[in-house]
């Protein structure tokens, strides 16, 4: 069995727990929206046609802020297409995904869907095919009161009240060769500037996304925040980030330290924009906002034959997550985090049937995947302040990432409760932790643990499915034993370890 042990020093706190740490993402991709959020006909569809199985298990994972509608597919969106009478809407075809959008879902719809959801709507722009005047005409729809022609309209479509969308995202992902409009950084940085200095002319306090890089191995990592940023840097708040990984050539260790490009990721887009901010003069910190992560088997995708056809809402990009793949995912979480004086806000992609932690069969069932569980305990026990925690731990070798500490680990403290989020790396090899919460003891009687659970099983790659959908579930540890404070972590696990002082 492995040794380890962790030190919780309130003094080493981060910053408070950021609720739009845990955002998501709906795009109009596959079954995301039709099949997925909404449904008329389901059987547990409300009279709007929203799948009310799908709103419960929303409202359990615990998401807090929504980005839409894409992606990709922003970039060729006209919005126009998805307002008014559902009859006259257009159908169009997707170039991002090959397929055909009806438009039957539009703006105002998902906003409605966000109300009922609980949840904080976060738009894009199309910033691809499209520019300054339509960004800030779909502004005008959504957040002016009324008096205005697209007010107007938005109440003659039904929505009386604003809708008003704090959080902008000026297009996505345009480094990508793959995006509609693809542009250079300097291109890019130059329309959004300007598309941010005209929204900012209607709403001065809007919070405006300009687009980073959509990975780390990107050629142009570094340089196109650099380049975007010296446009921007007065006019944004946020700079995205953009990350997804997968198991490659059955590295699984390798594979389960993939927050360790994360970390890189972060600090390199920090770095980057404190050093624009310094040429600058400016006193102002760009926050990141890592608005796409998660596990997602990408190769996979890319290996299939280009589609022919442009069929509607077909199933696409349906991962079915693994345990390890949920224990990645979480080392994913601890990382954003970790790094919550700088992350202001991240989204999960995606929230349902696409690369999602929720799956439904259309009208069927909906479950939980693997990784549905990690996010619903940390939206559930990460309260107060993010404190950073270093296990002293062993280590091991990766061939992509070098010697990594087989542990990754975060807490979370709230007055007396503290509750520690940590993953055992370990391939093979049971973990005991010893904890020292002395610190946290200071102030009153023993501390405690109050409840463990661990998230692992016997075989690294059983998922859930809808017969099957708690076959990977987070079951209690009952493995901890007091004086010293002690537990036990079994290999290729995500650990949810709640304290608290007598
Ligand atoms: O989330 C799936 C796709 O991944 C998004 O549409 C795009 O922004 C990213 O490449």
């Amino acid at each position: 069995m492995l040794q380890a042990q962790l030190t919780i020093d309130p003094a080493h706190r981060v910053a408070p727990v950021r609720r739009r740490t845990f955002g998501t993402f709906v795009e109009h991709l596959g079954r995301c929206v039709y099949t997925g959020i909404y449904e008329p006909g389901h059987p547990t569809a409300d009279e709007e046609g929203f799948r009310g199985d799908v709103l419960a298990l929303t409202r359990e994972l615990g998401v807090t802020t929504v980005r839409y509608p894409g992606g990709n597919f922003v970039s060729g969106y006209r919005w126009e297409d998805g307002v008014g009478p559902r009859d006259r809407r257009p159908r169009r075809l997707d170039l991002a995904w090959h397929t055909t959008e009806t438009n039957e879902i539009g703006i105002d719809e998902f906003v409605r869907w966000t109300r009922i959801a609980g949840l904080e709507p976060m738009m894009a722009v199309n910033l691809g095919t499209r520019g300054v005047q339509e960004a800030v005409d779909l502004l005008e729809y959504c957040n002016i009161p009324s008096g205005t022609a697209l007010s107007d309209l938005r109440i003659a479509n039904g929505a009386k009240e604003p809708h008003d969308i704090r959080m902008w995202c000026l297009g996505n992902e345009m480094d990508g060769p793959w995006q509609i409009g693809h542009k250079t950084a300097h291109e890019y940085g130059r329309l959004a500037a300007e598309t941010a200095r005209a929204m900012r002319m209607v709403d001065p306090g809007l919070e405006l996304v300009a687009c980073g890089s959509s990975g780390s191995s990107m050629p142009t990592f570094g340089t196109w925040e650099a380049t975007v940023l010296e446009e921007t840097y007065d006019l944004v708040d946020h700079i995205s980030c953009h990350a997804y990984y997968e198991e490659k050539d059955g590295d699984l260790g390798g594979f389960l330290a993939c927050a360790t490009d994360m970390e890189h990721f972060i600090s390199t887009v920090v770095s980057t924009a404190d050093q624009v901010g310094a040429r600058l003069g400016s006193q102002k910190k760009i926050s990141l906002s890592f608005d796409e992560w998660n596990v997602w088997y990408l190769s996979r995708v890319q290996a299939e034959a280009p589609r022919q056809d442009w069929p509607i809402a077909p199933p696409l990009l349906e991962d079915h997550y693994h345990l390890a793949d949920a224990v990645a995912f979480g080392s994913l979480l601890i990382t954003l985090l970790r790094h919550s004086d700088r992350v202001a806000a991240a989204c999960m992609a995606q929230l349902v049937n696409v690369i999602a932690p929720i799956m439904t069969e259309p009208g069927g069932r909906a479950w939980r995947q693997t990784t549905f569980h990690p996010f619903a305990q940390a939206t559930q026990h990460a309260r107060g302040d993010v404190v950073r925690v270093e296990p002293v731990c062993p280590t091991y070798e990766t061939a992509e990432f070098g010697e990594v500490p087989v542990l990754h680990a975060v807490a979370t403290q709230d007055g007396a409760d503290t509750t520690l989020f940590v993953v055992n790396r370990s391939t093979t090899e049971p973990l005991e932790l010893e904890l020292d919460a002395g610190p946290l003891g200071a102030g009153g009687g023993a501390v405690r643990i109050v409840e463990a659970t661990t998230l692992t099983h016997e075989d690294v790659y059983a998922r859930n499915s809808a017969d099957d959908p708690d076959r990977v579930a987070p079951r209690p540890n009952t493995s901890h034993r007091s004086d010293p404070l002690r537990i036990v972590l079994p290999p290729v696990s995500w650990n949810v370890i709640r304290l608290s002082r007598a």
